[in-house]
């Protein structure tokens, strides 16, 4: 290694998941880049116990420094929640693996600050949008950081990297049997890999872990009551937790239902067209809701122009952009409307569908008695006017063209 960071380091922090591609990174980084200690760290933002508990064992066979972080709150808090204000959504995908992205990345250099290590690994492809995430999620909080990225930097197939493990004792038999390429955390699991890189292979039932079919959804609708407070839930059924708590209940009672599978063909910051598949039950729900709520409250020049900005935080969010001033400006907007957006929303859960029902807010820029069709407190006389003059210049244009359309 040339450069003078690493030598005189000497240690490298692997952001790792005890997947085949972040195994494979821990003998690299002895063998290939010479450092003497790999220190492995895992977030946890949700993902099943059983892989977090996999990543410790093999850290622990592989004899490296590991560390796992429990984020679970802060991701829900810090993450998700400002995701559900700015009603974050991807091409119709809540973005639940990118927005992880970041903490995951901010974790990993808290943990290299207290050890005073300054190189990092990932196991990131040159395919995906994940590499652009954790690399400027790591240079944002640590600019002098230096950053390896084995299977982007030498081309790496997952035959090679099969061939590699079973050479460098990696232990890999849960990869191997793995057909599906699995991304999980409390806001989505994401699926890809196998034939579902075929557009038109329908998605098998076995890809689906958290979601039920519509066949074997509940046979009864759930009624269900969901407390927002400045844009934020707050409580499910009147019954307040905490947000990643809420996350997960929401995750179980929608997906009993079978709601929030996602199949979509995703534009990638590469420009690769890639077909994805999700299971976003809490997700789905709680952004539905929230935008019911928004539409109660707010006016509608800013429901309008909230779709852009929304838009753009969405845009950032995908590209892993957290710590852009462009994504605080528009925070700072966004921000402002969520005020008022507190109340409660009512839904109905039912084979496959949520539906809204019901919502209630103090800060309702509603009135039952101007809208109604029984009262006459909105004076419709008074209408006349404002009618008559509606479309003045597109009226005006009309009379033009009838004496001067040869002209155009
Ligand atoms: N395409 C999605 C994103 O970029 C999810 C990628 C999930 N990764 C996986 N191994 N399934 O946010």
């Amino acid at each position: 290694m040339k450069n003078k960071d690493v030598l005189n380091n000497q240690k490298v922090l692997l952001v790792y998941s005890g997947g085949l591609d972040t195994s494979i990174c821990i003998p690299w980084m002895r063998e290939e880049l010479g450092y003497k200690e790999v220190i492995t760290v895992t977030v946890d933002v949700g993902q099943e116990k059983s892989d977090i508990a996999q990543a410790e064992e093999k850290a622990k066979a592989m004899k490296t420094t590991h560390f796992t972080v429990d984020a679970k709150e802060e991701f829900i808090e810090k993450y998700c929640w400002p995701a559900v204000q700015a009603n974050g959504d991807y091409q119709g995908y809540p973005m639940s693996t990118s927005i992880a992205r970041p903490l995951i990345a901010a974790k990993a250099v808290e943990v290299a600050e207290k050890l005073g290590v300054n190189a990092f690994a990932h196991g990131c492809t040159g395919k995906g949008n994940d590499q652009y995430r954790i690399e400027f999620g790591i240079r944002s909080k640590m600019p002098n950081a230096v950053i390896h990225a084995p299977i982007r930097e030498h081309n790496m197939t997952r035959s090679w990297e099969i061939e590699y493990a079973q050479k460098k004792g990696v232990p890999i038999q849960q990869s191997l049997n793995k057909i599906w390429s699995i991304d999980e955390n409390l806001w989505g699991r994401s699926i890809e890999g196998g034939r579902l890189e075929e557009p038109d292979f329908a998605p098998p039932e076995e890809i689906f872990q958290w979601t039920k079919s519509i066949d074997n959804a509940a046979a009864k609708a759930e009624t269900l009551t969901i407390r927002f407070k400045n844009g934020v839930p707050v409580a499910l059924n009147d019954k307040a937790s905490s947000p990643a708590s809420l996350v997960m209940q929401l995750n179980t009672m929608a997906g009993n239902h079978g709601i929030g599978r996602i199949d979509v063909m995703e534009d990638r910051m590469m420009g690769l067209k890639v077909r994805e598949n999700y299971e976003c039950p809490a997700s789905t729900v709680f952004l539905k809701a929230h935008k019911a709520l928004e539409n109660l409250v707010l006016t509608r020049d800013e429901i309008r122009f909230k779709a852009l900005v929304d838009q753009e935080w969405s845009k950032l969010a995908y590209e892993g952009l957290w710590w852009d001033p462009y994504k605080d400006d528009l925070e700072a907007f966004i921000q402002s409307t969520q005020k008022r957006v507190t109340g409660d929303v009512s839904l109905r859960l039912y084979k496959g569908q949520v539906t809204v029902t019901g919502r209630t807010s103090t800060w309702a820029l509603y009135s039952e008695d101007l809208a109604s069709f029984d009262t006459t407190t909105f004076d419709q006389r008074e209408s006349t006017g404002a009618v008559k003059n509606f479309g003045l210049q597109a009226r005006m244009f009309g009379q033009l063209l009838k004496k001067h359309q040869k002209d155009l």
